[in-house]
């Protein structure tokens, strides 16, 4: 589908992951245009040189690479010897209903949780063999919209997207707050930086989350549930958003979604997790033809079948 751009679009956001969790962020040094990545530190060439080969063969380079990953809490198995591709530079959207693993599976890729069991690569680096310094590196180039938007309650829209360029970068204020301005225009929210998270409604908090999100240019994003709480006009911008982070910036985005609409349009590829296992993956198209009757009760919201 062609993606429409408005009009006087401000030049895209500045740079990074950013949320409560996600505060792991950081560049240290300033990255001087939207995307233009962090300047790598000695860490970071540490963690580079941790790289292994990857059983990837001779397909396209993987931004993210889950090998039988396994991961339970207490007796629970949440995810079951998940294998999962995320091609670099492309759109990758997992489906599937509440409570089948879906944000424990981004939750493990940001690092926040250890499987049982399996091996994960990010952009070629097999982060479970790394140290805790090495992981932050790691870290560092991902971006994560949260399922709940988490942001501080206690700072007002302005410090919540200036906190990662603060803690991370050395921009100067005026550069700060250019780059918070244009985020929240871009995100269709312009002049709200003196409001507090109580005062938005949830779909803006969503939106301020993304916002934060990307201000610190990450090379992989995960987006839980980025239309949840959006009226279809913001879910419609929420979805050419993460088609402009492929296309002009060639981010990796990875997006759990119940839209299938809206999943459709920005997916290079689509999986579905059921009860903790990948049961069908591939382009939008294949997967609107695949048998699979699980996947396509889920597909057309059916509420009767083997779902
Ligand atoms: N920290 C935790 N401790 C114990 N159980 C957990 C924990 N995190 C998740 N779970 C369980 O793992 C299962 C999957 O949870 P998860 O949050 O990944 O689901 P989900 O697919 O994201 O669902 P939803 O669409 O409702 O957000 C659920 O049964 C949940 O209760
Ligand atoms: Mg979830």
């Amino acid at each position: 589908m062609a993606r429409r751009k408005p009009p006087n679009t401000p030049p895209p956001f500045p740079s990074a992951p950013g949320e409560m969790e996600a505060a792991f962020v950081s560049a240290e040094t300033a990255p001087e245009q939207p995307f233009s990545g962090v300047q790598k530190t000695s860490r970071t060439k540490k963690a580079a040189a941790a790289k292994k080969q990857t059983p990837q063969g001779g397909k396209a380079p993987l931004m993210i690479h889950l090998d039988n990953i396994t991961k339970k809490f207490n007796s629970h198995t949440v995810l079951d010897n998940v294998t999962l591709q995320v091609p670099k530079g492309k759109t990758t959207v997992v489906i599937g209903g509440s409570g089948h693993g879906k944000s424990t599976l981004l939750r493990l890729i940001v690092g926040f949780i250890r499987p049982e069991s399996g091996r994960l690569w990010i952009d070629g680096v097999n982060v479970l063999d790394l140290d805790e310094a090495g992981r932050l590196e790691v870290q560092k180039t991902i971006g994560m919209s949260f399922q709940y938007s988490a942001l501080f309650d206690s700072m007002n829209v302005f410090e919540n997207l200036a906190f990662p360029l603060r803690e991370h970068t050395r921009l100067d204020e005026a550069e700060i707050s250019r780059r918070v301005s244009a985020t929240l225009t871009r995100l269709g929210l312009p002049g709200i930086e003196a409001k507090f998270p109580s005062e938005l409604s949830g779909g803006m908090k969503k939106r301020v989350g993304v916002a934060r999100a990307i201000m610190l240019q990450p090379k992989i994003m995960l987006f839980d549930e980025p239309e949840s709480g959006l009226d279809p006009i913001n879910t419609n911008a929420i979805g050419e958003l993460i088609m402009e982070m492929r296309d002009d910036f060639h981010i990796t985005c990875l997006v759990i979604s119940h839209n299938i609409e809206n999943s459709m349009m920005i997916a290079d590829s689509i999986c579905m997790l059921y009860k903790g296992k990948i049961i069908a993956q591939g382009t939008p198209e294949e997967i609107r033809q695949d048998p699979n009757p699980v996947l396509q009760q889920f597909l057309h919201g059916q509420a009767h079948g083997p779902f």
